[in-house]
């Protein structure tokens, strides 16, 4: 380790905690000195520390309180907790929540180092049994992503080689891609998965509830903000936060995002105290940032901030070859849930849903099965079980005489430019470049000779 460990010591004997700050000084420790629980935990709340020393009886909130706060705030944090004679109950108490050790007081320096280097040592081993077993794990898992087109494999590709950095990730895409569902795989594939993952939807509040939803707020910052509260920015420390619709937020909020993203900190709406964070943003939208951008309806520098490392979901028709198998798996998900029969498509609807462009996307599909589902009174999805617009977006059937879509299309053609020729064959019969003894045969043929 290069730079010094960490240390929040809280002690209420101001002697002996200043006592103990020298010895750990000494041994090369970064030293945080407070004296009661609260100022303890605001100290967790702004600082990252590697171990906590505690005494189990403070002034006030006790030492349990403050090591239960560490555990949640920073939970890679070792607590160690300092006891005083006859307290063993609370030194048991504490271990079951999660302190490395206790030590009876009075404490003896060497027995002090002793312990805290195996905390530390802890630690850092806890670090890199979790690296080694996600390298022996060796594949990353996409669980409920189904997918086998080249470009979702892609994707995928992208979302393995950024999780296991801290960088902020843009996701964009059309409405019902899969942006929410890849921001998860990302999240459920970093070194964050046993932090939370929180999803905020930007454009569904407005700015004053949505800023003191992200950065929480104090007491009395406004009418109705009875207590203090945390925001999501908080709760998602040390996990993931999906800005959803990140093209709704006001420019005031863009200012505060931004900020939050460079200094990593927050403050609470009413409080001008800086609160770390370590919290990984992944933003996601389906619009076009980059033109909001031009239109001067989004900040460039925030638009820079999120788009470190873009993603572009692909919509589902320019990856036509996930159609089919996502089909299928909705069809599986929905029939459990719906204990229906139907079991499989017809070859007429799986060459509709193949064919269909899908502007709702993975949505749009999941939602189709699912009515198809209903509709069907067969074993069998058929064609008319789907949803009008998916039908009639089917191929036409050949017929055996060879080629009617084509007949069709000259039909279709040869009147609309009689139509257009104001019922004059002749001039019709000129702008198509046939004789007039053809067009009128083949008006004859269409009946509308
Ligand atoms: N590749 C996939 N495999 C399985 N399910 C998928 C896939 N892609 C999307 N889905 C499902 O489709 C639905 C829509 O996905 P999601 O909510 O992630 O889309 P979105 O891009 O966030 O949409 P919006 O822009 O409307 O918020 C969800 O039910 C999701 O589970
Ligand atoms: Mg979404």
């Amino acid at each position: 380790m290069t730079t010094k460990p960490k240390l929040l010591l809280v002690e209420d004997d101001q002697s002996l905690g200043a006592l103990l700050a020298l010895e750990l000084r000494r041994s090369g420790y970064d030293v945080e000195f407070v004296k009661t629980g609260e100022d303890a935990l605001q100290r967790l709340s702004a600082t990252l520390y590697d171990a906590v020393l505690t005494d189990l009886r403070l002034g006030g909130m006790d030492g349990i309180q403050v090591l239960q706060e560490a555990k949640r705030a920073q939970p890679e944090t070792e607590v160690l907790v300092l006891t005083g004679h006859g307290s063993i109950d609370t030194a048991v108490q504490a271990m079951k929540h999660g302190a490395f050790d206790y030590m009876t007081k009075p404490v003896q320096p060497e027995e002090l180092m002793m312990s805290l280097q195996k905390a530390l040592e802890h630690r850092r081993l806890l670090g890199e049994v979790r690296r080694l077993r996600e390298e022996v794990k060796g594949k990353y898992s996409f669980e409920g992503i189904v997918y086998s087109s080249p470009e979702m494999s892609r994707v995928l590709e992208l979302v393995r080689k950024v999780a296991s950095t801290d960088a902020t990730v843009l996701i964009q895409g059309e409405s019902g891609t899969g942006k929410e569902l890849i921001a998860r795989a990302l999240h459920e594939n970093s070194v964050r998965r046993s932090g939370t993952f929180v999803a905020v939807n930007c454009g569904a509040l407005p700015e004053g509830l949505l800023e003191s939803e992200l950065f929480g707020h104090v007491k009395g910052s406004f009418t109705g903000a009875d207590r203090n509260k945390r925001g999501l920015f908080e709760e998602a420390s040390g996990g993931t936060l999906l800005l959803d619709e990140i093209s709704e937020t006001t420019p005031n909020l863009q200012v505060k995002l931004l900020r939050a993203l460079q200094e990593s900190e927050v403050r609470r709406v009413g409080d001008n105290h800086p609160i770390k964070v370590a919290t990984r943003v992944v933003a996601a939208t389906n619009k076009d940032l980059a033109a909001l951008v031009k239109a001067g309806k989004f900040r460039e520098d925030l638009y820079y901030r999120l788009k470190v490392f873009p993603i572009d979901l692909p919509s589902l028709r320019e990856r036509r070859s996930d159609i089919l198998p996502l089909a299928e798996h909705f069809l599986r998900k929905a029939r459990k849930k719906m204990a229906a029969k139907a079991a499989r498509l017809s070859t007429e609807a799986a060459a509709a849903l193949h064919a269909y462009d899908w502007p709702g996307n993975v949505r749009e599909l999941e939602h189709a099965v699912e009515r198809a589902l209903i509709m069907a009174s067969s074993p069998t999805v058929e064609l008319a079980d789907l949803p009008p617009e998916v039908q009639a977006a089917a191929p036409a059937p050949t017929s055996k005489k060879g080629h009617p879509p084509l007949d069709e299309l000259e039909k279709r053609h040869i009147l609309e430019v009689v139509k257009a020729s104001g019922g004059n064959q002749a001039v019709a019969a000129k702008r198509l470049g046939i004789g007039r003894n053809t067009l009128w045969r083949k008006l004859k043929k269409y009946g509308a000779a």
